[in-house]
This record gives C-alpha cells, sequence and structure tokens, in this order.
C-alpha cells in the first residue's frame, strides 16, 4: 500500500505507532544497558560513553532517526486520540471501563509527560544547559560519570527522574501489549498473559532506570 494511503487509513495509523513504538522501545532497553555501565564505576561509564561518540557521524543518523520516530509516535498518538473522542461526541454518564486498565486511559497523558521530559532530559545531559557544573576531559568529552553522580546527589534532580520513570512504567505496561495487539498476535487466551508479561517487563525497565538515581541520591554510587 503506497505511504499516503496508509497514512489516511486508521489501521495504517495504528500500524505507524506500533513501528515507531517499537523503534523507541528498542532505544530504551539498549540506553537502560549502556546506563547501567555507571555500576562499573567511573572508567566504565565514561568508556561507554566514549565510544558512543566515536561513531560519529553515524551517531547522528541515529539520532535523526529517533527523532523522527518520537516526531512521529506523538502526532499519531495526538490523531488517535481526538479520532477515538470524536467518535464518540458524548462522554459516557457513568465512567465504567470494566476490561481497560488506568495505564491504557492516560496513554496520552503519559505520552505528553515522557515527550515533556525527554526534552528536559536532553537539555539536562546531551546539551548540558542545565544541571551542575560539567567537569571536561578532554574536547568536548564530559566526565558522564561525574555528570550524571552530581545531578542525583541534588533531590530535586533525583525525583524529578523517579516520577518520569514512574511515568515510563504506565506507558510501556499498556503500550508494550499494544504493540501485540496492533500486530494481531494476540487472542482472548493470550490476552491476559500477555498483560501480565507488559507490566513485568515496564516493572524491569523502569526499576533498572530508577535504581539509578535512588541509589546515588542516597550515596551508595560513589565518585
Ligand atoms: C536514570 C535515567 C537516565 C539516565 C542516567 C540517562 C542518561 C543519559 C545520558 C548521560 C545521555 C547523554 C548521552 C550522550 O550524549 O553522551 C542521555 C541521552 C538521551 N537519553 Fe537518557 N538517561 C536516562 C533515562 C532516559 C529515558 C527513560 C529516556 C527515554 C524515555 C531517555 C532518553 C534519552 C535520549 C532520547 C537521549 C539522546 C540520545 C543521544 O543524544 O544520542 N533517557 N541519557
Amino acid at each position: 500500500m503506497p505511504l499516503k494511503h496508509l497514512i489516511r487509513s486508521a489501521v495504517g495509523r495504528k500500524l505507524f505507532m506500533a513501528a515507531t513504538g517499537f523503534i523507541l522501545f528498542g532505544f530504551v532497553v539498549a540506553h537502560l544497558l549502556g546506563n547501567l555501565s555507571i555500576y562499573l564505576g567511573a572508567d566504565g561509564i565514561n568508556a561507554y560513553a566514549r565510544h558512543l561518540h566515536q561513531l560519529e557521524p553515524l551517531l547522528w543518523v541515529f539520532r535523526l532517526g529517533l527523532l523522527a520516530a518520537v516526531g512521529l509516535h506523538v502526532l499519531f498518538g495526538i490523531i488517535l486520540t481526538l479520532e477515538n473522542r470524536s467518535a464518540r461526541p458524548v462522554a459516557y454518564k457513568r465512567k465504567k471501563h470494566p476490561r481497560s486498565s488506568l495505564a491504557g486511559r492516560t496513554m496520552i497523558y503519559s505520552g505528553l509527560l515522557l515527550a515533556t521530559f525527554i526534552g528536559l532530559h536532553l537539555l539536562h545531559f546531551t546539551f548540558r544547559t542545565i544541571g551542575p557544573q560539567i567537569e571536561m576531559l578532554n574536547g568536548d568529552m564530559p566526565n558522564v560519570f561525574r555528570m550524571i553522580v552530581d545531578s542525583f546527589r541534588q533531590a530535586g534532580y533525583a525525583l524529578t527522574y523517579v516520577a518520569a520513570m514512574t511515568v515510563l512504567f504506565f506507558h510501556i505496561s499498556h503500550g508494550f501489549a499494544s504493540l501485540f495487539q496492533t500486530s494481531g498476535i494476540n487472542n482472548e487466551v493470550t490476552l491476559p498473559w500477555l498483560g501480565r508479561l507488559s507490566r513485568t517487563v515496564a516493572i524491569i525497565l523502569a526499576a533498572g532506570f530508577v535504581s539509578i538515581p535512588v541509589l546515588i541520591f542516597f550515596g551508595l554510587v560513589i565518585k
């Protein structure tokens, strides 16, 4: 089917959501694995960051792809939400949702909160316009270990990240299951299992991310 028709059809738009969601999920898993190298100490995470930056200009191709995936995911998410709302112009008198979860009903809000977090996060660690003063190692390579540790020793940053990771948990706990529903690999028997799997995956990812600001804040990751 040509791209134009795909974007114009409701199913096509859902497929776009699923495809971009899958890319972003892959990034989140890879990013967590990279970030966990902080537990190897300053040398571990700084070596990881150095290797990553040595991949330039490939890194920029990857970053632009990621930006496009985020942009399309947000755009189609807003369009789908507006379409769902206009399909039901009169709200239900009594809102009962026997089969839908809180995470499922609030996807647009958790998604927009995450997009806001990503904006702040880029200002914090990528562009380094907010946060504590940065020590440079050589050239334009910051001391990534100190940058993260110095930030999360401050309650404001630690709490903001813990809150954002809680939102991430909600978004993935529904989004992961949606991926499979859109692709059709699901039925009445597998549905409850998929819900459980989705929540487990979301807990593992969110807990992995949350451990970093929490352990640093309580002084368990030493400079
Ligand atoms: C404790 C949690 C996190 C830590 C410590 C962390 C750390 C970092 C650092 C150090 C960078 C800069 C990489 C560099 O340019 O050298 C970065 C970039 C980035 N992070 Fe995170 N991150 C966390 C959570 C997240 C989450 C949950 C998301 C997405 C939902 C995310 C999305 C991104 C994106 C999109 C970039 C830009 C990638 C790039 O510049 O190539 N991060 N993060």
